[in-house]
């Protein structure tokens, strides 16, 4: 039995179990002066350094003059892609917008031909980086999407890549399937749509969740149903990329489906607000986008106010957010969003995990998952305040501690 006692940490900082909505959100449970022992992964006790220390024989952590908050759950990425698009990058700020280079040629039909190429132990390999880098800002679990390879092999690759790297690395991997994510060069729609079909029995032996692009251009409300639909006679969980620059009927269509999110939001309005804050379904915003892009952020507050579920995630891809930096994006929601400290973290924590049907995640209790982030701060609210620094001291994945430096 393998066991590890942080001791005396300054601040325990975590959500109050369950899925978290309006003033819930700002309802933190905030221990001071505590130790937490944690037992073959998962969090045995939290009480008083004398008590626990005194019978504890295992590993120690010294967390004195720090906060500890539960391992950030990044609930949208797309992990992995060949190649690289700094080249579009450095066109965006000569002035073209992302439409004009997808247009073109570029954007993800780019990014498909480079990943088209890759072999999986490439796709690992380059996985295994990242995590490392989103491991170092705190992402304890991530969830990466497919949707670079837009055909059977090379989809079914990325899909075995997500599996190897969430048994060679710490940080666990939760698959979605993205075969909808654009339409290749030499196809049409419809075709590529029945293609797709076809991929559903074999990616729901991979992925939990199946994704697609509602958007203008992309795929349509009705097309996203009737996927989407396939895909839960699967046993997949329905989720879609919403709303990101035109409002279109994404969230209806969700809302049909019974989808465990909406992913984006910025063109979001009121009347889309109300709807979501109505459902089941989890409002998943990604304010790296709109940094990235310069397009509007999510309406936060608004969501928030018609009681969403708020999910705050990376995004993290080639083309529309190339960062991995997770508690960056909470000090977006809270500078540009407007949302609180108290909402930030439970929307990448609790209500993460949530979203990913993860059970016993993103809180600190005992009897849950020893996913644990100690800070190099006394004050967790610096994590946000003092932003654009990494302040993870150490990473406990599963009851073990993975130093930063
Ligand atoms: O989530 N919106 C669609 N897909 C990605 C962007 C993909 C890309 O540009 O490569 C996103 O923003
Ligand atoms: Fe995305």
């Amino acid at each position: 039995m393998s066991s590890l006692l942080i001791r005396n940490a300054t601040q325990i900082v975590s959500p109050r179990p369950g899925v978290l909505r309006g003033p819930g959100l700002n309802d933190l449970s905030i221990r001071n002066d505590l130790s937490i022992l944690i037992r073959d992964g998962h969090i045995e006790t939290i009480g008083p350094d004398q008590e626990l220390a005194a019978t504890h024989k295992g590993a120690e952590l010294d967390a004195a003059g720090k906060a500890v908050i539960p391992g950030l759950v990044d609930a949208h990425t797309h992990l992995l892609f060949g190649g690289n698009r700094a080249d579009e990058f450095a066109l965006r700020t000569a002035g073209a917008s992302y439409e004009e280079i997808a247009a073109q040629g570029g954007g993800i039909a780019r990014t498909v031909a480079a990943t088209r190429k890759s072999t999986k132990s490439e796709l690992v390999r380059q996985g295994v980086e990242r995590l490392d880098r989103a491991m170092a800002h705190g992402i304890t679990t991530l969830e990466a999407k497919t949707g670079y390879g837009l055909n059977v092999e090379s989809e079914m690759t990325m899909l075995d890549a997500m599996t190897e790297l969430d048994k060679v690395h710490a940080v666990d991997v939760v698959p979605t399937f993205l075969g909808a994510h654009g339409v290749p060069k030499d196809m049409e729609t419809d075709a590529y749509l029945n293609l797709v079909r076809s991929m559903i029995p074999e990616a729901a032996k991979h992925a939990r969740f199946c994704d697609i692009f509602c958007e203008q251009g992309y795929f349509t409300p009705e097309q996203s149903v009737s996927l989407l639909e396939l895909a839960c006679d699967h046993g997949m969980l329905p989720r879609l990329h919403a709303d990101q620059f035109n409002e279109i009927g994404c969230l209806e269509a969700a809302i049909e489906l019974g989808a465990v999110s909406v992913d984006h939001l910025e063109a979001t309005s009121e009347r889309g607000a109300k709807l979501i804050g109505q459902s089941d379904t989890a409002a998943v915003m990604l304010p790296g986008v709109s940094l990235f892009l310069d397009i509007s952020f999510a309406p936060a507050r608004s969501l928030i106010d018609n009681n969403c579920i708020p999910v705050i995630a990376t995004d993290f891809n080639p083309g529309s957010n190339m960062c991995l930096n997770l508690p960056l994006m909470l000090s977006l929601a809270c500078m540009k969003m407007r949302m609180s400290v108290g909402e930030a973290l439970c929307s990448a924590t609790q209500n993460a995990a949530h979203a990913l049907r993860l059970d016993k995640v993103g809180c600190i209790e005992p009897g849950w998952q020893a996913d644990l982030l100690v800070l190099d701060t006394e004050d967790y609210r610096d994590m946000f305040y003092f932003y654009g620094e990494n302040h993870v001291h150490t990473v406990i994945k599963r009851g073990v501690a993975h130093a930063r430096h």
